[in-house]
């Protein structure tokens, strides 16, 4: 018998899955982890003890796996480090973020398993871009359905980019090349069919067909209004914690407030599928 149960984390996103053992879930407890994932755009679970090889079995039932060419990889090449030393005082996602939106198919989740936690602080927020989307007002909506923005790794791992000028730097690779993608500023969800903000300002370079001076107003009132504190949730670490996120549904920020103790966390990102 399943005690599979979800629980609703706040009005925006983000839902607890209580009652399961990601290492041995059944295909029917998947089946509702699956439309809680799609329900919520960030799904969590605790007391979990999984092993790397058990973290790459869960991520395969969802999909290909896709390798971060940037973050130290794990001692398993297909599980990305995200870490913080105790002397380092930049952290890796530290900022309003979705992964992968640089990649033509974005990876549609990532799943972040806490391995060495602060005692205190290192939460993770989420904000949903559905209630970004839905409380714009309907001329910028329509204003924006029609636009398309491109993404790029320099920003963020650029020689000149973000981690190179900080701490971070030295277990970076740095992106020697970063061609501009295209995604539409507003999509489609692929699997719940509503429509979600898909712009975030790691990434994202430009309107297509407009100057970077004449998009940043524009994105950047974009970027303050996606965060207001009733989009998003805030998720507290304990050992044994998962994190499991929808990209095209969430934007994430890593909140980097335990200066002088280390967090290592294990993250694997899932191939997506161009958006529209
Ligand atoms: C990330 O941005 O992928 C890392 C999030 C976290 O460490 O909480």
């Amino acid at each position: 018998m399943s005690n599979i149960h979800v629980k609703k984390m706040t009005g925006a996103c983000g839902a607890e899955v209580l009652g399961v053992n990601l290492a041995s879930l059944s295909n029917s407890d998947m089946e509702t982890v699956r439309q809680a994932y799609v329900d919520h755009g960030v799904i969590f679970f605790r007391d979990q003890k999984i092993t790397p090889d058990e973290h790459i079995a869960f991520a395969r039932r969802w999909g290909d796996i896709v390798i971060n060419k940037y973050f130290t990889p794990t001692e398993n090449p297909l599980i990305a480090e995200v870490r913080k030393e105790k002397e380092q005082k930049t952290n890796i996602g530290g900022g309003w973020h979705t992964d992968h939106s640089y990649d033509a198919d974005p990876a549609m989740g990532s799943i972040l398993v806490a391995r060495q936690l602060p005692e205190e602080g290192g939460d993770t927020l989420f904000s949903s871009m559905y209630a970004a989307y839905d409380a714009l007002s309907p001329g910028l909506k329509k204003t924006l359905e029609g636009m398309r923005a491109l993404h790029s790794t320099a920003r963020a791992f650029g020689a000149a980019g973000f981690y190179q000028q900080t701490d971070q730097g030295g277990g970076m690779k740095v992106a020697s090349e970063h061609p501009e993608v295209s995604h539409p500023v507003v999509i489609t969800h692929p699997e719940s069919g509503r429509k979600a903000l898909y712009v975030n300002a790691a990434f994202t370079t430009r309107f297509e067909g407009w100057t970077p001076m004449e998009s940043q107003p524009l994105l950047d009132f974009l970027y303050r209004h996606a965060v207001q504190p009733e989009f998003t949730c805030r998720f507290r670490w304990e050992e044994g914690s998962i994190a499991f996120w929808d990209n095209r549904a969430t934007w994430h920020y890593a909140a980097n407030d335990y200066h002088g103790h280390e967090r290592l966390m294990h993250r694997i990102t899932i191939k997506g599928v161009p958006l529209g």
